[in-house]
C-alpha cells in the first residue's frame, strides 16, 4: 500500500452511468489489485479496481451510485487527488495457459487488465463479458479495445442469458477461471465450476486491513475483502443466501 498524489489526465462519461478515469502517478499495480480514492468532503475513500496501467496512467471505470461517485463525475483534467495504491492481492496466473474470464456488468473492468496481462505474456483469454443489456456495453466496449464474447439478461446483444449461463452452455475448455461481477453470478459460477479466482466487493471502511468491515465468510473463517482479498479461491468463499 502507498499513499499518493495523483494527477487527473481524463475524466469521462462512457454510457449514461458509467465514466472512465485516468490517474497519473501511481506505482504500477498488479491486475486484482485496486485503489481509494480520497473524495473531497467525503469521510472514507472510495475504492475502485484497477482496469489498466500504461506509461504511469492508471485507468479505472465508475458508476455513479451515490455521494463519492456523483462528485467524481465533477473533477476536473488536471486536478489532484489523494489515493491509496496498490491496495489488496492480485491474481494468480503462474503456469496458466487457458485462461477463462468471465465478467458481470463493471466486473468487466478488473477483467480487462487481467486479460491484458495475458496478452502481454502471448495468451488469448476466453473473455465472457455479460451486461444487463445493449444499451449498458456498446460505448463501454468501444472504449476497452477488447472485443469479448458479450451476453445480455435480455438478449438484445450477444448470447441471451448471463455469462454463467453461456459457459454452462458451451463449456469452453480452460485450466483457471477468473470472475468478477454481483455476488449471484460468482456464486453461480462458484457452484458450478471448481478452480476459479473470485474478485469480490464489500462495503469498505479504512481499505487497507485495520477495521474488520469489509470481513467475509470463508473456509478458514473470516477474511477482510480488503486486505486477504479482493481476490479469493472459489473454493473458499461461504456465500450466504
Ligand atoms: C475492491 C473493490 C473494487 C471496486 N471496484 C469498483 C470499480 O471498478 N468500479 C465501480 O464503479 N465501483 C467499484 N467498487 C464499488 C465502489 O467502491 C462503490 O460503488 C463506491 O465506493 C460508491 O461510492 P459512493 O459515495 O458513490 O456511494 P455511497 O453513497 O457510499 O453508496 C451508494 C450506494 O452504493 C452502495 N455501495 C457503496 N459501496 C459499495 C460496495 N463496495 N459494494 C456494493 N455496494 C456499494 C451503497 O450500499 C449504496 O446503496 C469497488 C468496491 C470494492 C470494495
Ligand atoms: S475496510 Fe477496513 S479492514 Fe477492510
Amino acid at each position: 500500500m502507498k499513499s499518493e498524489r495523483l494527477k487527473i489526465t481524463e475524466n469521462r462519461q462512457i454510457t449514461a452511468d458509467i465514466y472512465k478515469m485516468c490517474l497519473l502517478g501511481a506505482e504500477k499495480p498488479l491486475p486484482g489489485n485496486f485503489l481509494e480514492l480520497t473524495i473531497p468532503g467525503c469521510f472514507l475513500g472510495r475504492p475502485f479496481g484497477v482496469a489498466g496501467y500504461a506509461d504511469g496512467i492508471t485507468e479505472i471505470y465508475y458508476r455513479v451510485v451515490g455521494e463519492g461517485t456523483m462528485k467524481m463525475t465533477g473533477m476536473k483534467e488536471g486536478e489532484e487527488v489523494d489515493a491509496l495504491t496498490g491496495l489488496g492481492n492480485s491474481f494468480d496466473t503462474n503456469g496458466v495457459k487457458k485462461p477463462l474470464i468471465v465478467s458481470g456488468g463493471l466486473g468487466f473492468a478488473p477483467l480487462k487488465f487481467l486479460a491484458e496481462s495475458f496478452v502481454e505474456k502471448g495468451i488469448t483469454p476466453l473473455f465472457v463479458a455479460g451486461f444487463k443489456s445493449r444499451s449498458d456495453i456498446v460505448e463501454f466496449l468501444k472504449e476497452s479495445g477488447f472485443s469479448p464474447v458479450i451476453t445480455t439478461d435480455d438478449g438484445t446483444a450477444g448470447f441471451h442469458g448471463s455469462a454463467v449461463d453461456y459457459i454452462k452452455e458451451k463449456v469452453p475448455e480452460f485450466d483457471r477461471y477468473y470472475a468478477c461481477g454481483p455476488m449471484p453470478m460468482l456464486k453461480g459460477m462458484a457452484a458450478a465450476f471448481k478452480g476459479g479466482q473470485l474478485s469480490l466487493e464489500a462495503r469498505m471502511g479504512c481499505g487497507f486491513g485495520a477495521c474488520m468491515g469489509c470481513s467475509i465468510m470463508t473456509t478458514a473463517g473470516a477474511k477482510r475483502v480488503c486486505k486477504e482479498g479482493p481476490v479469493f479461491s472459489s473454493e473458499e468463499v461461504i456465500f450466504g443466501d
